[in-house]
């Protein structure tokens, strides 16, 4: 109990730029998931000592937002990747496959998908995340977002977006827009490849 830890990046800091910078992804990484990591594991460690509900409830709310950062930002690490247009991976690259099948039968074409993904995304009020996952019973995939650290509960996640001012701003000021064109060159379409696999199980869409 209470031994969460900050997970590797599975490439270097400065792997992502041009699109996000190495300052960015450093400070990101060391200080601000550590921080949710440090704090969920306080949180479920005093949880464990509180003898009565009024002591549990109080503590909900650093349970849901800590465990939400840590939760998203482990998914967020795994779902970038270096990219195919620096030669420097295969991020950005959405392959042929099922998944792009299922972005063509819910969204018409990959663009259009983005479009309605960053518009979403660009309509959050404050911090939040940016999704697109597949919806459990119908099989397809939905654009959604969440406020403050929510994680994603109503779909499965395949991509999610941090639209937190920490993930851009030292790069990219107010110009939300910018950062989130720019991320599709390093999302890792093979990561949400497997997601999307996961969560439909092989099933007919
Ligand atoms: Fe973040």
């Amino acid at each position: 109990m209470s031994n969460h830890t900050l997970p590797d990046l599975p490439y270097p800091y400065d792997a992502l730029e041009p699109y996000i910078s190495r300052q960015i992804m450093e400070l990101h990484h060391k200080k601000h998931h550590q921080t949710y990591v440090n704090a969920l594991n306080a949180a479920e460690s005093a949880y464990a000592k509180a003898s009565t509900p009024k002591e549990r409830i109080a503590l909900q709310a650093a349970l849901k937002f800590n465990g939400g950062g840590h939760i998203n930002h482990s998914l967020f690490w795994k779902n970038l990747a270096p990219s195919k247009s620096e030669g420097k991976g295969n991020g950005g690259v959405l392959p042929e496959g099922p998944l792009k099948n299922a972005i063509v039968a819910s969204f018409g074409n990959l663009d259009t998908f983005k479009k309605e993904f960053n518009t979403a995304t660009l309509g959050i009020q404050g911090s939040g995340w940016g999704w697109v996952g597949v919806n459990p019973s119908t099989h397809r995939l939905e654009v959604s977002t969440t406020a403050n650290q929510d994680p994603l509960l109503t779909l499965v996640p395949i991509i999610g977006v941090d639209i937190w001012e920490h993930a851009f701003y030292l790069q990219y000021l107010n110009v939300k827009a910018d950062y989130l064109n720019a991320i599709w060159s390093v999302i890792n379409w093979e990561e949400a490849e497997k997601r999307f696999a996961e969560a439909t199980g092989g099933a007919k869409l």
